[in-house]
């Protein structure tokens, strides 16, 4: 199969990488404006680049948007529209009309996926899987949390606020380990940096009359070890779960480079060495469901949710701000 990766910024180079290593770098295509960030991947992964997806309709299998969230949408429908596979990184689009947009131009069913890389986590699908069979009786309380470096702020925080960056994550989380959507939302927050929202705590109310939180912010010093604060924690009538998602990474120091350095071991990998853990997981799924022409895992439906509930949550914000 041959499939484009269309933008080859941080998560398109990850991309690059796990995908030329899994279909060889003769079936993988990067899109990328940036001539010298294209040159860059093609010397790491041996692919082949252009700067102009519209060349590439119906003549790819699959495509990975990897772009901006704010250009999600005209690719996403155009290569739908053809017939074509298509990854979408979380969230699928940055309004629910946009959403619908892109669900309406499916013309076949089960090709549309959306990135939501902690569904890909083996600790996630464990806890998962004790909830489907019901091990901690009814549930009370879930919370959901994630906080970045102030770094996050300020490569994303000028064009988009926490909630819809890293809570998009959260959020969907929480409504698939539940199997309950999200009714309503009350938030509150602060716009620290600029003009977008920089904490977030949101307390959520699901199907059911379940009652949840989901807080996030950016203000971990850029200077922590850890440069993520995550986790769940799930309280039923029977018993309760705590994940701790906020490290798997690797900490090295040495004479040569005595400052403590992390190694990513667990989401995407910033080591040759390593497997690429839950984004390998991802990409090997839409891989396989494109391959044996199956329907994609995380269908775009449920990427809309996870954007229809930000909206409950940024709505909340604006209104008790
Ligand atoms: N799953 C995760 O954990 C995770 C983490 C970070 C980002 N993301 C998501 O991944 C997506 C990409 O984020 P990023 O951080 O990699 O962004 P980025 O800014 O690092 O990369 C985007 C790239 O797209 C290129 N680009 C822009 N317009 C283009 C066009 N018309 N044609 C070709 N190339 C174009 C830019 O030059 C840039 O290199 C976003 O939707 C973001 O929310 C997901």
């Amino acid at each position: 199969m041959k499939i484009a990766i269309l933008g080859l910024g941080l998560m398109g180079s990850f991309y690059a990488r796990i995908l030329a290593d899994r279909l060889g770098p003769a079936n993988v295509i990067g899109v990328e404006l940036d001539t010298e960030r294209a040159e860059a991947v093609a010397r790491q992964t041996g692919i082949t680049t252009t700067d102009d997806w519209r060349g590439l309709l119906g003549q790819v299998d699959a495509v990975a948007v990897t772009l901006p969230d704010h250009l999600h949408v005209a690719p996403t429908v155009a290569f739908l529209q053809e017939g074509a596979y298509v990854l979408v990184e979380k969230p699928l689009a940055t309004s629910t009309e946009d959403c619908e947009l892109v669900l309406k131009a499916q013309v076949a069913p089960g090709r549309l996926m959306v990135g939501q890389l902690l569904r890909f986590d083996p600790r996630t699908q464990e806890l998962k899987r004790r909830l489907d069979a019901g091990e901690f009786g009814p549930l009370r309380y879930v919370k959901v949390w994630r906080a970045n470096p102030t770094s996050g702020a300020a490569r994303v925080g000028t064009r988009v606020g926490v909630s819809a960056f890293l809570g998009v994550h959260d959020l969907d989380l929480l409504m698939w380990l539940t199997g309950r959507d999200v009714v309503s939302a009350n938030a509150s927050g602060r716009k620290i940096f600029g003009d977008h929202w920089d904490i977030s705590v949101a307390c959520l109310e699901l199907d059911g009359g379940l009652f949840a939180q989901v807080e996030n912010h950016w203000l971990i010093h850029p200077a922590a070890q850890r440069s993520c604060l995550a986790g769940v924690e799930v309280f039923g009538e029977a018993g309760q779960a705590l994940l701790d998602l906020s490290t798997q990474e690797l900490e090295v120091v040495s004479d040569s480079a005595p400052i403590t350095r992390r190694v990513d071991t667990h989401n995407w990998t910033f080591d040759e060495a390593m497997s690429g853990g839950n984004l390998r997981r991802e990409l090997e799924a839409f891989v396989r469901a494109v391959e044996r022409g199956e329907p994609c895992p995380v269908p775009g439906e449920e990427g809309a949710r996870a954007v229809r509930a930000v909206e409950l949550v940024e709505q909340s914000l604006a209104h008790n701000s």
